[in-house]
């Protein structure tokens, strides 16, 4: 356990999944089994972060809370908080500010989607790392389309740009980012960038000046993938499905790591299970019980 908070970004219109997204926030949208925002809820959640900050937009601020709760029932706490228009990913530490009292954070994009092999892990390792900040590079094929860290030989990031017209470099910063207590103030120093934005690669450009940056390379065996258009989103809800129908395991499925990591015992998972009884999602938990011997098979 440790006192780092989190803090999911489920705000912005969404505008580039129009009409899907006219009447539907981005992050609630499917990817084909579960919410999107489950899956940037169960990289906290597997880094073993149990307090959340869920910002949103006042239109679909209800909406989160009737899917999400208070959290108690994942054995995690959920607050919410308001963003009126989008200004910006680092805009969203400002914001979080009093609610951090002082913790250092886990950032997470709500349209973001991680895969791995011991990824949880390796996110419980940099989410220990107490001073500076910590970001993960995935090699992309479009660079541009990202924020891009160049690297030294010895894997130190020496550069940070916002889509560069010329990248340095073929690794994207994903969407997930850890910060020392330092970040907020280091976001409230920040100006707007020519898109009106309080730019996240500025924060983590200011932690690199300092030589606090570190950075988790993702390599060729995981996956990091968006959900920003509609061939992305598709994209995406296919992947899942190949991988989940394959193993007959689930992708970021939230009870179960509440469950297989203590947080809720037999009985609430077995609620929460049979809550769901009749849908795939819901049947794979009460099939996960009976594997543990839980309930009669
Ligand atoms: C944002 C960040 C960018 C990062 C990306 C990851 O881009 O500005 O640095 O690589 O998220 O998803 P945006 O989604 O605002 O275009």
């Amino acid at each position: 356990m440790n006192n780092r908070k989190g803090i999911l970004l489920a705000g912005g219109t969404g505008t580039r999944l129009d009409p899907v997204t006219r009447v539907v926030s981005k992050h609630l949208l499917p990817v084909y089994d579960k919410p999107m925002v489950y899956y940037p809820l169960s990289v906290l959640m597997l880094a073993d972060i149990r307090e959340v900050l869920i910002i949103t937009t006042p239109e679909d601020r209800p909406r989160y809370e009737s899917l999400l709760g208070s959290g108690e029932s994942w054995g995690v706490r959920f607050d919410y908080m308001t963003q009126d228009r989008p200004e910006g990913i680092a805009h969203a530490l400002i914001l979080a500010e009093p609610w951090l009292e002082g913790s250092s954070s886990a950032l997470v994009l709500g349209d973001n989607i991680f895969f791995g092999n011991g990824l949880g892990s390796r996110l419980r390792t940099a989410c220990a790392q107490s001073d500076g900040a910590t970001v993960f590079a995935y090699p992309v094929a479009d660079p541009s389309r990202f924020g891009v860290v160049q690297l030294d030989v010895d894997g130190r990031p020496v550069a940070l740009e916002e889509k560069p017209d010329r990248p340095h470099s073929n690794l994207a910063v994903t969407g997930l980012y850890f910060f020392d207590a330092d970040a907020p103030a280091i976001a409230s120093k920040i100006e707007p960038s020519h898109r009106g934005e309080l730019e996240i690669t500025e924060v983590n450009r200011a932690y690199l000046e300092q030589g606090r940056l570190h950075v988790e390379q993702l390599g060729r065996g995981d996956a990091w993938l968006d959900t920003g258009t509609h061939e992305t989103l598709l994209q995406a809800s296919m992947f899942v499905e190949t991988i989940e129908s394959r193993q007959g395991l689930k992708i970021a499925c939230p009870e179960e790591i509440a469950w297989r990591r203590g947080w809720i015992n037999d009985e609430a998972f077995s609620r929460l299970a049979d809550d769901m009884a009749g849908s795939s999602y819901g049947d794979y938990l009460i099939a996960l019980m009976r594997e543990q011997g839980q309930i009669a098979g």
